[in-house]
């Protein structure tokens, strides 16, 4: 049995996917964009050996139990049941996401299991069934297959929900500063706030609208390195995806007070002239968006703030790659 290690690297969406049309099948509501950062990714071996008596998954050092481990284990039947191997698999994934930083793993971590695991398995995919497979760990680990910037196509079925590179190789000198402002892990996890925007917002139709429109503007905006109009979709993308929670039933939100701080001051520097946009996920963390001659003055600006250490710089990344 041969161990094979993919390395992914995680990526944010510039317009968000908040949404499923099919739980088991990952299928989401809409498709969504991002850009795929060269700071935080995860490292994953897997190799499969007919003496275990079942999978041993070990993330950062630590072995996990079920159900712990249950969401590996129901993605290596997907890949087993594509494959044809019947054996358990050894695990061995590491988040090279800096400590604490409190920024999704699960895109980087999916995706490089995808690819460890089906060459590992014996198939050899081309980066569309990469992407098709990510997506049934989870959603955003669907964009991750790709470097740049990257499209998740919603499709209507497992065949034509797959991500494809807009841009994969990023030539425009922007930056992304992700602000760590809680290292906790989010009380309402993405899964249980997406699916109770979709049942329960009277704004979801409206997001729909959104999304598509957010879409059709800021794809030409990215081609023609235009980053006023790609900021502006993006920072208001968020906040609509984020307007989903507040008008949710029972409501719920990610900000903490730090997060409107955060906001606040993207304002304050952007009436200084140095321009700069905020998106953020489903957890209180900014990722702001700016271009890297005025890196230097943002990031001050917010090491002031929040402290140097709850500041960390990233670019655009490359896409999945085998390393053995
Ligand atoms: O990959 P998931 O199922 O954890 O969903 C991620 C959803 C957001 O990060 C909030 C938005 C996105 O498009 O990545």
């Amino acid at each position: 049995m041969t161990a094979v290690t993919a390395r992914a690297h995680t990526n944010i969406a510039l317009v968000k996917y908040w949404g499923k049309a099919d739980p088991n099948l990952m299928l989401p509501q809409t498709s969504s964009l991002s850009l795929t950062l060269d700071q935080f990714y995860t490292d994953t071996t897997v190799e499969f050996d007919s003496r275990l008596t079942r999978d041993m998954v070990q993330i950062n050092d630590q072995l996990l139990a079920t159900p712990a481990s249950q969401k590996v284990v129901d993605f290596l039947n997907i890949v087993r049941e594509q494959s044809g191997q019947s054996a358990f698999a050894h695990v061995t994934s590491v988040n090279h996401v800096p400590t604490a930083a409190g920024l999704a793993s699960s895109a980087s971590a999916f995706a490089a299991l995808a690819g460890a695991a089906s060459r590992a398995a014996g198939l050899e995919l081309t980066p569309r069934a990469l992407s098709r497979l990510a997506r049934r760990g989870s959603g955003s680990a669907t964009r991750s297959i790709y470097g740049g910037f990257v499209e998740w196509q919603a499709g209507s079925d497992d065949r034509t929900s797959l991500a494809i590179p807009l841009q994969e190789t990023v030539d425009w000198p922007i930056a992304v500063v992700a602000l760590v402002l809680d290292p906790h892990h989010k009380r309402i996890s993405s899964r249980q706030g997406m699916q109770s925007s979709v049942t329960t917002s009277p704004y979801y139709p409206a997001w729909k609208s959104v999304v598509a429109q957010d879409l059709a503007t800021i794809k030409p905006a990215i081609l023609h390195q235009d980053f006023s109009t790609m900021g502006e979709v993006l920072e208001s993308n968020a906040m609509r995806m984020h307007a989903l929670t507040l008008s949710a039933q029972p409501p719920y939100s990610y900000f903490n007070g730090d997060t409107l701080r955060a906001m606040d001051t993207v304002r304050v520097l952007r009436q200084a002239g140095q321009e700069c946009y905020y998106t953020l996920d489903a957890g209180p963390n900014l990722k702001v968006f700016c271009q890297t001659p005025d890196l230097p003055a943002i990031t001050q600006k917010f090491a002031e703030q929040f402290g140097t250490e709850h500041v960390i710089v990233a670019h655009p990344g490359p896409g999945l790659r085998f390393l053995s």
